[in-house]
């Protein structure tokens, strides 16, 4: 049995990223901030699930002992970007490095840039560089958003669209390329036992591009709540991010939108990883969307 350390394991593409190695055999170590909130992966029966501080270097350094290898996945919308996404992956790779973990690897995002308009974006590509000098070897994955059961996505409009006549839609025209999160977890797992996949960066998109409009579009039809969808301009686009930055768990931040400024698809030719084929939304998203 391998063992693996999952820093950010806990989420929702760590999740399935778990369920998918603990029935491969793999022994999980999965740190987290909130044991409590994260009871549905403790059934798994080869993962261990730890309280432990992923920003302190010693916290790190222990997690890190005796694993074969380390798959880096924190990620936040809005907060401290610079810590978790740009100081935590160098913090990350040094600890490996210093530990002599055989395999890094790391879920950064599409169109992540040192020139991009928005911090998170940014932030991701700082992350990128950090791991990369402190680890030259690890392996780096940029996917477009990620859709699928659980997800925060086609989930989030499809519950909106329930309380909303009309939907007055932010960036209506901004591209994505949606990639399921069974797609990323199979790129990862493949990667894991690819020697020629160290010291690479892996984008990830689904078949097909949409606009945001119609992405939301078919997330009313499938869940039978269709909307007329009315695409804001910049300007009011940014005015309904800032409101929303006032709620508690608000969809929108500014910061968003302007990471919605760059289109969020793979660059023409790229082929996935591995020659795997990637799943239409179409083919999953009504599972879990209708009703
Ligand atoms: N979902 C997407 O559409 C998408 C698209 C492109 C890239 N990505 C990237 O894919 C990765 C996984 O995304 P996800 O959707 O699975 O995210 P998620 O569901 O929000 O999970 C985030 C994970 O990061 C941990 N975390 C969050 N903030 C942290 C902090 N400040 N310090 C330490 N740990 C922290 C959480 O652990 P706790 O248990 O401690 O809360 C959780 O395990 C992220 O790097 C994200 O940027 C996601």
């Amino acid at each position: 049995m391998r063992n693996i350390l999952l820093i950010g394991g806990t989420g929702f593409l760590g999740g399935a990223l778990a369920h998918r190695l603990a029935s491969a055999d793999f022994s999980l170590l999965l740190p987290t901030r909130r044991p409590e909130r994260v009871r549905h992966l403790a059934v798994l029966p080869t993962a261990r699930i730890v309280a432990a501080d992923v920003h302190d270097d010693a916290t790190l350094a222990r997690l890190m002992a005796g694993q074969d290898a380390v798959v880096s996945l924190v990620g936040i919308l809005k907060g401290d970007f610079r810590r978790a996404h740009a100081e935590l992956p160098g913090k990350i790779a040094r600890a490996a490095t210093a530990a002599d973990v055989p395999r890094l690897l790391h879920v950064s995002a599409l169109a992540a840039a040192a020139d991009a308009p928005s911090d998170y974006l940014r932030s991701k590509a700082a992350g990128e560089a950090a791991l990369r000098a402190a680890y030259p070897a690890a392996t780096i994955f940029q996917p477009s958003v990620i859709f699928g059961r659980g997800d925060s996505f086609l989930t989030l409009f499809a519950r909106l669209l329930r309380l909303a006549p009309i939907v007055p839609l932010a960036c209506a025209d901004a591209r994505f390329q949606p990639v399921w999160v069974e797609d990323v977890v199979s790129a990862i797992v493949t990667a894991l036992d690819r020697p020629e996949s160290r010291g690479q960066t892996y984008p990830l998109c689904g078949p097909r591009e949409y606009t945001l409009r119609e992405l939301v579009a078919y997330a009313g039809a499938v869940s039978g709540h269709p909307r007329p969808i009315v695409g804001l301009p910049l300007a009011l686009s940014m005015l309904q991010a800032f409101l929303m930055e006032f709620l508690p768990n608000g969809p929108m931040t500014r910061d968003n939108v302007r990471s919605m400024q760059v289109p969020n698809v793979c660059p023409a030719g790229c082929a996935p990883p591995f020659g795997l084929q990637p799943t239409p939304l179409e083919a999953v998203a009504p599972g879990y969307l209708a009703g």
